[in-house]
């Protein structure tokens, strides 16, 4: 036997993942929300747009306290979006499109639905209910302060006073997120085997892998000491903070890895892990951990050539060693759409068509958030009585909130709806009238649209062997514009700046494969990506 042969990489090592939002993906019954047929309808859509496997948000029983991302049954369907026999359905016709389906998986808390954290209300304090949750006693005279000064992520303060049985004031409970999450302890043995059987659950159903909500987040410091002003809420996580990123964290995931190892069929985790260093970030990316995560550097930094750059670079670098390929990721339902953040409008398009070609370029996987493909922007004018975040009513209305990128996608027609759902029936949260161009539809033959770029730029990653997993090295290039290629024989510039610019000498006798905007005599236009075969 040859221990030279090469098996292929697997393919969460370059595979494009689509995210479905579920609940505004696409609706089937008319009801507003999307749900899984729903998505089983537009499976030909996602073959033809040439991407890998998608990922379905939260789709489980819940009270919808935040889209879903409460759970309070970990193994069934909420019957808003559908059944498990829907699910069973939408994996088998997915699977014989060659598509693969990641469901997402929220271990850092349940539900206040859930029968565990029932349990806990309904038990003492010091009880076994209790200790799978963080319940203290609060401070002060009567117990009437919180345990400590942790924030809510969502606004606010992270800990709930509960009743006791006897209708006395009573514990506290955490909460990083909303009161209707309450955090889980992952000290708790049974905590651990819980979740280790709901992997096994979905993955026995055909799961290809698991996106890991705030994967950062599920060890805490036992001391819950007090952040005392020691970080800033609002940014990424830094290391030494008492709930994020807490070393024992790893410990779980080496577990979940050995269970998914299990498996044949190579299915992978891909971690949620917000922290504001990424070498950080690749310590969840050693062997025996996570398999990926996602790269919020990239998601963040300024349309600027020196800011891609140093974001790209620290995506890579701290990977190298360990073996983890790196990821991409423009949007997602939590942040601004890039097409907004970029500038908004024909500028904020534009950039964004420049975007998605540096992000399918670079080495390694890359995320499509629904709706990107057709170049949607952020809603922002949402009327408040709409809007359904908790970090909405939580901050009364300082802070938006993430609804104005939920917003359904829009599929065909001139007037909302826009064949989200059948019929007129609006859906949860208003679409533009403005939309009725950026249709799946409306663009679909249009060889100038955002999803012609995507099509065939997914189709060009299909087909060329330089792109996807591997490695990539820079040129010189001019200011305001980056440049790099990958072999065999690939380049990519991007051109920043505010005028044209020249292809670096280096590759100006490439054949151009395909452009963000049309390009002349070897001239770049500001805001345009050039894919040149060199
Ligand atoms: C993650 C999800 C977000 C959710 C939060 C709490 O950040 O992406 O949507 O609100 O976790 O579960
Ligand atoms: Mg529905």
């Amino acid at each position: 036997m040859s221990d030279t042969t090469e098996l292929p990489a697997p393919w969460w090592r370059s595979a494009v993942i689509y995210q479905v939002y579920v609940r505004s993906f696409a609706d089937s019954d008319g009801d507003g929300l999307g749900d899984l047929p729903g998505i089983r309808s537009r499976l030909p859509y996602l073959r033809d747009l040439g991407i890998d496997a998608l990922w379905l948000t939260p789709f489980y029983p819940s009270p919808q306290a935040d889209a879903g991302y409460d759970v309070a049954d970990y193994r069934d369907v909420e019957p808003l979006f559908g059944t498990l026999a829907d699910f069973d359905q939408l994996v088998t016709e997915a699977h014989d499109i060659g598509l693969r389906v990641i469901v997402d998986v929220v271990p850092n808390h349940t539900s206040s639905d859930h029968i565990w954290f029932r349990a806990a209300l309904a038990a003492a304090p010091g009880s076994v209910e209790r200790a799978r949750y963080i319940f203290r006693e609060g401070r002060g005279p009567n117990g009437d302060t919180p345990p400590n000064d942790w924030q809510s992520v969502f606004g606010g303060g992270a800990w709930e006073r509960v009743t006791e049985a006897d209708g006395s004031p009573g514990q506290w409970y955490l909460h990083l997120f909303d009161r209707g999450q309450p955090d889980l302890n992952w000290r708790h043995p049974e905590v651990i085997v819980e979740f280790q059987s709901v992997l096994r659950f979905w993955l026995d159903r055909g799961a290809d892998g698991f996106r890991i909500d705030v994967a950062h987040g599920l060890a805490k410091d036992p001391d819950l000491e007090d952040l005392d002003g020691r970080f800033d809420i609002a940014g990424a996580a830094v290391y030494g903070h008492p709930h994020w990123d807490v070393d024992p964290v790893h410990e779980i995931y080496r577990g979940w890895r050995s269970v998914i190892d299990e498996y044949p069929g190579e299915a992978m985790f891909v971690g949620e892990i917000w922290l504001e260093s990424q070498a950080r970030v690749s310590l969840y990316l050693r062997p025996d951990e996570l398999h990926t995560a996602f790269n919020f550097h990239f998601l963040l930094a300024k349309w600027k050539a020196s800011s891609m750059r140093r974001a790209i670079d620290d995506s890579i670098e701290p990977l190298v060693e360990i073996g983890a390929p790196p990821t991409w990721v423009l949007s997602n339902h939590d942040v601004i759409r890039h097409v907004t953040r970029y500038g908004d409008g024909a500028v904020g398009t534009r950039r964004a068509r420049a975007a998605a070609l540096l992000m399918l370029a670079l080495p390694g996987g890359a995320y499509v958030y629904q709706g990107e493909e057709l170049g949607l922007n952020e809603v922002l004018d949402l009327p408040d009585e709409a809007r359904q975040d908790p970090t909405f009513a939580r901050t009364n209305g300082t802070i938006k909130g993430r609804d104005g990128c939920r917003v359904p996608v829009p599929w065909s027609g001139s007037e909302p709806p826009f064949g989200f759902g059948p019929g007129t029936g609006q859906p949860w949260l208003p679409q533009p009238t403005e939309w009725a161009s950026l249709t799946a539809a409306a663009e679909a033959d249009d060889a100038g649209s955002m999803l012609s770029l995507y099509r065939a730029a997914l189709a060009e990653r299909r087909r060329n062997q330089a792109l996807g997993d591997g490695s990539m090295e820079w040129l010189a290039s001019d200011d305001g514009v980056l440049a790099f290629t990958r072999d065999p024989g690939f380049a990519c510039v991007v051109n920043f700046g505010p005028g044209h610019a020249g292809l670096p000498p280096a590759v100006a006798a490439g054949t151009v494969l395909l452009s963000s905007q049309p390009v002349s005599d070897g001239m770049i236009p500001p805001d345009t990506t050039v894919w040149l075969s060199a």
